[in-house]
């Protein structure tokens, strides 16, 4: 019998000459979370450096709070859908938050990130529409379009012109929907969001941006790159995560489309998965109105991206790009890249390893991404082991 699992056999093979020492990168157990920045792995006690913790809210003692008072007052689940009876008033309430919070007039919470892009874009995007990605989408943004009837486009990564002349080729009168992140999770570079606006705009085509890694680091009130550029009220739809710098889990979409509502009975990742339980809603509101109103947790976090930044730049490193809360180390080889990885941890250090194909350009990636409730510190400690690696391995320098 011919058996189902043969067309893993390349991954299987590609899994298989990962060669390391000690420790499986991808079978790492965090044993004990002792707090935003710090858990024991393998017995030991380490600094975590690639989390996406941004805003560090993970024990914040508002959000544990509203989540104990919203288990014990409504229990552990919602066991229904949003459209049967998973709506609670906090559902509503939450929306309310991150419509405010986007000075839009509507807000859909969905039970992760990942579904909000698969709900939304299969759902605005049918069979005679264009959808235009750049090439460097999040999975949850190629497997939206794959889950819809359109036709799919990608233009070259973070590049407005090209997405401009794309666009320019399009017989006039299709309906387009462009989607862009307004940070990129791997190398750590944001988007031109004016240029893509400008293009967008010129070419009556609606935007969508993913605001999953911006929301909380960037804009006056945490809300992301679109804000932060002066451009979020010349975009149609953010979609954003509660799974970084929020703390907890879910997605959402926001939009100022006043047929908006009407998704609600038309998405199918809204319609037919349950709904977050309380605690999770009630954490996740307590945490947007942190991010809006307290600009404590954005500095400490840009404090932080500065030290290991101008850092790892001082020591030769080659970074993903200019300073954000995303910082990644660019290694040639795959196997010094594993290396490095095994000995930051030996270091007490735990990042990130991305390899091919999960990154841009098929790079090695020591990646880490910072949290506002690291200490400085602990930088000068991330800092310190990444010297060690840089001095025991040839690891490239720019
Ligand atoms: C750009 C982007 N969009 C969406 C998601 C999915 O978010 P979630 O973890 O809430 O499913 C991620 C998660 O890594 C992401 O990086």
């Amino acid at each position: 019998m011919a058996d189902l699992f043969d067309k893993f056999e390349g991954l299987t093979n590609l899994r298989n000459t990962l060669v390391f020492e000690k420790t499986d990168p991808y079978k790492i157990v965090m044993e004990d979370v002792i707090s935003p920045t710090e858990a024991i792995i393998d017995g030991k006690h380490t600094i975590l450096a690639g989390t996406n913790n941004y805003m560090g809210l993970t024990f914040d003692q508002r959000c544990i709070d509203a989540a104990q008072n919203a288990l014990t007052m409504s229990g552990t689940g919602t066991t229904g859908s949003r459209v049967l009876n998973g709506t609670y008033a906090a559902h509503r309430e939450l929306e309310a938050a991150i419509a405010d919070l986007y000075c839009m007039e509507h807000a859909m919470v969905f039970s992760t990130g990942f579904l909000a892009n698969l709900g939304m874009i299969s759902a605005l995007a049918g069979k005679n529409d264009i959808i235009m990605i750049d090439a460097d989408s999040h999975a949850s943004i190629y497997d939206g379009c794959g889950l819809s009837d359109a036709t799919i486009t990608r233009f070259r990564h973070n590049d407005a012109a090209d997405l401009d002349k794309r666009l320019g080729r399009l017989n006039a009168g299709r309906r387009v929907l462009v989607i862009v992140e307004g940070l990129y999770s791997m190398l750590g570079d944001k988007a031109p969001l004016a240029d893509i606006v400008a293009a967008c705009k010129k070419h009556d085509a609606y935007l969508m941006v993913d605001e999953a890694h911006s929301l909380g680091p960037y804009g006056a009130n945490g809300q992301g790159v679109a804000a932060a550029d002066g451009v979020l009220d010349q975009v149609d739809f953010i979609v954003g995560t509660f799974s970084k710098s929020v703390g907890t889990v879910g997605g959402f979409c926001a939009s100022n489309h006043p047929d908006f509502e009407i998704l609600r009975l038309a998405s199918r990742p809204y319609m037919f998965s349950a709904s977050l339980p309380p605690s999770v809603v009630a954490s996740a509101t307590a945490a947007i109105k942190i991010i809006k109103e307290d600009r404590t947790p954005q500095q400490n976090l840009w404090r932080n991206a500065k030290q290991l930044h101008a850092g790892l730049t001082e020591m030769g490193f080659q970074l993903g790009a200019d300073c954000s809360p995303v910082i990644a180390v660019l290694i040639d080889d795959r196997d010094v890249a594993v290396r490095s990885w095994e000995q930051l941890l030996d270091e007490g250090i735990y990042v990130n390893l991305a390899l091919p194909p999960a990154t841009p350009q098929n790079t090695n990636l020591l990646r880490c991404s910072l949290s506002a409730a690291h200490t400085p510190d602990q930088i000068d400690q991330i800092l310190a082991a990444f010297d060690k690696v840089k001095n025991s391995n040839s690891v490239n320098q720019s």
